[in-house]
């Protein structure tokens, strides 16, 4: 922890990619952790694809209110308020994140590039027309319809198969070839182009640290890895 807060320190532009272990602290589930992973349980090709929305919009729909829900009742936890904090510290600190809730925002971040979209965001999945989430729509048994066309409407994340979207992947690049310290934070480093972002920084001369209870895909890339809970190691590291 020491090498890391000099690494801090010394850092001029510093980067973070979080993942949904940030959320984890907060009761908000990951993906693809064994027991509590959404993924353990669900079929997300069945549930997070157009494929399976198409299939059953219903069933969909009614899982994204659900998750919805859990969001809104989590709270940020102290990994968030320590990333906020770091956006006061360093006036240039870019924060880039995989997961579709808003706990960096209501720790205090500005400015999130959102790489798999928002979950409270919504639009017209046939002509893309941004949609105002009604109270009765959470209890629906199907997802509303778009007033200008008919279409249903969908929840504005990334579902398989669909691409990023292209500002919030350009920003995100911009921000790892111009940091010199990329922060990599709850994320299992499987899905791409997300995970390809701390070769990228490292390739721009980057130094990497990652924030994870367990090894993973990316764990070679850094220069330093602190074996513990975000919700620990963050606040450590800025020595809050
Ligand atoms: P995963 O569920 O794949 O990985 C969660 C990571 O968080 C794992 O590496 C855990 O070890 C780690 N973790 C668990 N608890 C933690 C804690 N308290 N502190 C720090 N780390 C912890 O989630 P992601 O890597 O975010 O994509 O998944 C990436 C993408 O895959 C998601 O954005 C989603 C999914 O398909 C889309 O929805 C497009």
């Amino acid at each position: 922890m020491d090498a890391a807060r000099e690494m801090l320190r010394e850092a001029a532009a510093v980067a973070c990619l979080t993942g949904a272990g940030v959320s984890a602290e907060s009761g908000v589930p990951t993906f693809r952790e064994a027991q509590t992973g959404l993924w353990a349980r669900f079929d997300p090709e069945r549930l997070a694809s157009p494929q399976g929305f198409a299939a059953d919009p219903g069933l969909v729909w009614r899982w994204y209110m659900e998750r919805l829900t859990g969001v809104e009742k989590a709270l940020p936890n102290r990994g968030h308020l320590a990333l906020a904090q770091m956006g006061q510290r360093w006036p240039g600190f870019r924060l880039i994140t995989q997961n579709v809730d808003d706990l960096h925002e209501r720790a205090g971040c500005a400015d999130v590039i959102h790489l798999h979209g928002r979950i409270a965001h919504f639009h017209c999945n046939r002509c893309g027309t941004v949609y105002r989430l009604q109270a009765e729509d959470r209890r629906a048994s199907q997802p509303p319809r778009c007033a200008a066309c008919g279409g249903a409407v969908r929840p504005s994340v990334v579902w398989f198969g669909e691409g990023l979207p292209t500002d919030a992947l350009a920003a995100a690049t911009d921000a790892v070839i111009h940091c010199d310290l990329l922060l990599v934070v709850g994320t299992s480093g499987l899905v791409y182009p997300a995970a390809g972002l701390p070769a990228t920084a490292k390739r721009a001369g980057s130094r990497v640290i990652e924030i994870n209870p367990e090894p993973g895909p990316l764990s070679p890339l850094a220069d330093i890895c602190l074996r513990g809970p975000s919700g620990e190691m963050l606040p450590q590291l800025l020595g809050t």
